[in-house]
Formats: C-alpha cells, structure tokens, sequence
C-alpha cells in the first residue's frame, strides 16, 4: 500500500499522523460532546494513544491524517480505512478538536480526501465508492456530508445508544461519479459568483464614471 501523501489545500494541509499528535488525539478524546456525536463508547489509555500514534501510518487497509492549519499542529483527524482494493471501495470519518469546528476545515479537507481517493493510481487511489456513517442526532455533519455530494442509502433505526434515548445510524455514500458532479456544480457555482461580481464592479464604475 501507498505511504500516506500530504495533500494541500487553499485552508487546511493534511499530513500523516505520527507521533507527535499522541497528546492532542489525547486532548481529543477528553471531550464529550465530540465523543458523543461520533459515537465514540470505546476508552483508551495514554499508553494506547502514543502506540496508535506510532504505529497507524504503517497499518495496512488505511489512511490516516492530521488537519493541519496555519502550521504543523493537529487540529483533528481525517481517515479513510476498511480500503477494500476489489471493490475499490473505503469509509470515511474526521473529527475535529471542539475549537476548530465551524471554521470550513472540516469541509475542504473531505473535498480534499475525495479528490485523492477518486483520482486515479498511483497518484491517487483509484476508488469508485467512499461510505460512512453518522448519527441522526448530528445535523451538522450529515449537512456537510450532502453539500459535498454523499447521498442516504439507508438508516438503522434505533441502532445507538444516545444516553436515556436511542438514535439512528445513517448510512451514506459517495461515487466517483457524483463527486465529480458535485465539484462540476461547484465550479459553476464559483464561476457565476465571480461573473456576478465582475459585472457588478463594471456596473459601479459606469455609475461613477457618468458622475463626473
Ligand atoms: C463534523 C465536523 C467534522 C465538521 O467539520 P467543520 O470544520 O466543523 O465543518 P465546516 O466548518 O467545514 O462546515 C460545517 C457546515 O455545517 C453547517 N452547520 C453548522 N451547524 C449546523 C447544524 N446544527 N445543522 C446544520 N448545519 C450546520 C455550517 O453552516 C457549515 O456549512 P457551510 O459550509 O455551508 O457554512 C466537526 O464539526 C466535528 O469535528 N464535529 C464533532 C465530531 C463529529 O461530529 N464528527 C463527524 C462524525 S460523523
């Protein structure tokens, strides 16, 4: 399997997990609210920590960065694993420090990991489909995941425990197809934007051109 590539982006720079991120994954899983809406139950020790840290860049079947902004801390994680070559098919997640969320990281840097995975070998991955899961009781990460193209196939319902309640896990997915839809809708998106404020600049400056 291919080393772990560092991917650049216009906000964030995803570089693998080594193991100077042992303190901060540990930081990270001091925090409730994201260990809720992950759906984190499992606990681990330091000891784990800085031994997953170590070790995950040499695990076969996975991909495992850090968001990085600004310079070289770990703001967060983006990982895709169970990458299954026959069916040219992987699961997504990312989690970011509480922090950090709502600044757009998290949306460039799974644009960014779908591009890798969608793009052909060896400079990418050569992937066809990209799955994962999130919780009904998380909102903001299920609309992230539609704006950048992940469509629902299917809800387990009632599947986890939320505390006193139960809540359903949903299930969805990305092709190389619908990517590629999605990034052309973006671009058009981006290209109308920009046209708009080109003609209203021009519009502005024939009204102060009529002025003098
Ligand atoms: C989910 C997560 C990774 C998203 O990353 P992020 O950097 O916060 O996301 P972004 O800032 O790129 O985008 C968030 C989007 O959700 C929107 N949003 C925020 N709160 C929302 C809510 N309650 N309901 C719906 N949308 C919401 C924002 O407006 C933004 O959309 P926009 O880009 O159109 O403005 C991050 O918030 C996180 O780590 N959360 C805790 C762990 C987690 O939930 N992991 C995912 C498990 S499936």
């Amino acid at each position: 399997m291919a080393a772990t590539p560092v991917l650049e982006g216009e906000l964030v720079r995803l570089r693998p997990i080594g193991p100077q991120d042992a303190e901060h994954m540990w930081q990270m899983l001091d925090d409730p609210e994201g260990m809720r809406m992950t759906g984190t139950t499992a606990t681990f020790t330091r000891a784990q920590v800085d031994d997953w840290c170590a070790t995950v860049a040499a695990r076969e079947g996975r991909y495992d960065w850090a968001i990085t902004h600004g310079g070289d801390e770990y703001l967060g994680e983006i990982v895709l694993n169970e990458v299954d070559d026959h069916s040219r098919s992987a699961n997504l997640r990312l989690a970011l420090r509480p922090g950090q969320r709502g600044r757009g990281f998290g949306g460039e840097a799974i644009d960014m990991v779908l591009d890798h995975a969608f793009a052909d070998a060896p400079e990418g991955l050569g992937l066809h489909r990209v799955a994962l899961d999130v919780l009904s009781i998380n909102p903001r990460a299920r609309m992230l995941y539609e704006s950048l193209g992940f469509v629902e196939e299917g809800r387990l319902r009632e599947a986890h425990r939320d505390g006193e309640f139960w809540c359903d896990v949903i299930l969805m997915a990305v092709l190389e197809d619908d990517h590629r839809a999605a990034r052309a809708a973006d671009a058009a998106r981006r290209a109308a934007e920009s046209e708009a404020a080109r003609t209203a600049e021009a519009e502005r400056r024939a009204h102060r051109a009529d002025d003098h």
